[in-house]
């Protein structure tokens, strides 16, 4: 089967090269001539641990164009992948969403046959029987029904894994036009998937509020094991890891993503909530509990910034480990450690940083305030105190000796645990946050 992938960015070019792995030829389409010269030149577009080496197998079955009706047209089967950035409610913007949809109309006005269309782009509740549908069939000429099917197919990968997530995925989430667009669907999926994952098909706005409720729900228990991690913080004896591992136990909870440390991040968690309140909200529904995981999120840069104030002397300079908003990858939206170095920063605290990634995007996003570290120990070794914001594995071979200081002890805040306790308490005062005693100045809680 041929398919056309619109949008090659994080999650397109990966959504591409695992189709032509798996032996469909693919068409790569991008409004950006950039990131269709790269497929064309067998270079991955966007950097994605697995992802050029799937390219590198998967050259003869994959090619990009700028030209969508030409894709659309040559193929019987699009999937579009483009952003669908929040407005000034916290929805989602169907704006690129459309315009990918008009462009796909056109091209289904050259072909004869049928022909599957799939959003995976994350949209709001009544987008896919609203206007993205509606844009379809304008442009196409055609009806959604016997010779046009239309899906919605959201993914639930993570960046930094996004290869691995697409071939084992939990669960495939289809909304559909009919039985025969969702077959269509789940017959690719059965050719690409690695595992036998639930399959889970339904109307569209099922599938629009399952997306954003899933998202939600992950957010609610990071904030509930934040709630945790504060209050082990204030209470004499206790752990947060021990609780949260316990707790998880339970088959109810489950341990995944309960884990007590900094706020979440990223170019989805953080709005797919603000979007699930915005619609509960517009329904006259209750959105508390959505709006309170937000807060407590938000409360989170409060605490550690709280606990660094508190040890730091004068203007002393914070050494930030950890600026990608989570391991493994270079994307610093709504990153904890860029926010941090931002708050301190503007509060005239010389901040230094390291990341083993995203150190260019950050500097560009702190405008060149923040200095860079060339590596991680340097950044310890410039620090009047240390926050540890993301657990990149690299962190825990940090050499323990460029933590001592003469006739001092560096205070060093650990929110994720990572450094090795007992080499690096030899030298410094190293704080577990989550483990009591994380002593805030007056004011900030
Ligand atoms: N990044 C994530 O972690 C993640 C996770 C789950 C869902 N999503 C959703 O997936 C969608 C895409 O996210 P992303 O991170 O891949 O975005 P991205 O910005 O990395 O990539 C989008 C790509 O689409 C291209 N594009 C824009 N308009 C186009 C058009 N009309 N035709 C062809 N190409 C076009 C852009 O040039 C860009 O290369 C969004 O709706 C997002 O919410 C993202």
């Amino acid at each position: 089967m041929k398919i056309s992938v619109l949008g090659l960015g994080k999650l397109g070019a990966p959504l591409a090269a695992v189709f032509a792995s798996k032996g469909f030829t693919v068409v790569g389409v991008d409004v950006n001539p950039a990131a269709v010269a790269a497929i064309n030149a067998g270079q991955a577009p966007v950097d994605e641990p697995g992802l050029q080496a799937l390219i590198d197998e998967s050259r003869s079955r994959l090619s990009a164009t700028e030209d969508a009706p030409a894709a659309v047209s040559s193929t019987e089967a699009t999937f579009i992948i483009v952003p669908t950035p929040s407005d000034a409610s916290g929805r989602f913007s169907n704006e690129y969403a459309l315009r990918a949809m008009a462009t796909v109309g056109q091209g289904l006005q050259r072909k004869d046959g049928y022909h599957l269309v799939v959003m995976t782009s994350t949209v709001m509740a009544g987008s896919m029987d609203g206007e993205l549908r509606a844009t379809l069939e304008r442009h196409s000429g055609r009806t959604v029904g016997p010779t046009l099917g239309l899906c919605y197919n959201p993914e639930f990968i993570a960046l930094g894994s996004v290869v691995r997530d697409m071939l084992r995925p939990d669960m495939i989430l289809i909304g559909e036009s009919d039985a025969q667009a969702g077959a269509m669907l789940e017959n690719i999926y059965h050719q690409s998937c690695d595992n036998k994952p639930a399959i889970r098909r339904m109307n569209f706005v099922n599938a629009e509020l399952t997306k954003i409720s899933v998202n939600t729900f992950v957010t609610t228990k990071i904030s509930y094991a934040n709630m945790l991690a504060d209050i082990c913080d204030r209470l004499p004896g206790a752990d947060v890891d021990v609780v949260t591992h316990a707790v998880g136990a339970d088959s109810r909870v489950g341990v995944k993503y309960l884990k007590g440390a900094t706020g979440y991040g990223g170019p989805c968690f953080p709005r797919d909530n603000v979007a699930f309140a915005a619609l509960a909200r517009s329904l006259g529904a209750n959105s508390e509990l959505a709006e309170a995981t937000d807060r407590v999120n938000r409360y989170q840069i409060e605490r550690v910034l709280g606990a660094v104030q508190a040890r730091l002397e004068g203007k002393g300079t914070v050494g930030i480990l950890g600026l990608s908003y989570k391991p493994h990858t270079a994307v610093i939206e709504e990153s904890q450690g860029v926010a941090l170095a931002e708050r301190l920063l503007n509060e005239g605290h010389p901040v230094i940083g390291f990341d083993p990634k995203a150190l260019g995007a950050a500097d560009a996003k702190l405008r060149g305030r923040m200095k860079s570290a060339a590596s991680a120990e340097e950044c310890v070794r410039a620090a009047d105190v240390v926050v540890v914001m993301t657990p990149w594995p690299e962190f825990t071979t940090i050499a323990p000796d460029s933590f001592a200081r003469t006739g001092s002890r560096l205070p060093v805040i650990d929110c994720w645990r990572v450094l090795p306790a007992e080499p690096v308490r030899a030298v410094a005062d190293l704080l577990y946050v989550g483990q009591g005693g994380l002593t805030v100045a007056a004011g900030i809680l």
